[in-house]
């Protein structure tokens, strides 16, 4: 599903970038374009990487 039109940005896309390393708005910007124009994705973008922030952190706290 798209979350940002303007910049053709999926949660796959933000999925991939947080699995990459990403780990704030700032940087998803920086490296995918996200809410770099209109804006209208900023918040949805924010839940998108929040949850898959929370994702790792529960993986990695079930992997110790
Ligand atoms: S929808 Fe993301 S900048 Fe416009």
């Amino acid at each position: 599903m798209y979350v940002c039109i303007c910049n053709n940005v999926t949660e796959k896309d933000i999925e991939r970038a947080v699995l990459n390393g990403a780990c704030s708005m700032l940087c998803l910007r920086d490296h995918l374009g996200l809410s770099s124009k209109c804006g209208q994705c900023h918040g949805a973008a924010r839940e998108c990487l929040d949850s898959f922030l929370q994702l790792g952190l529960d993986e990695e706290l079930v992997s110790r």
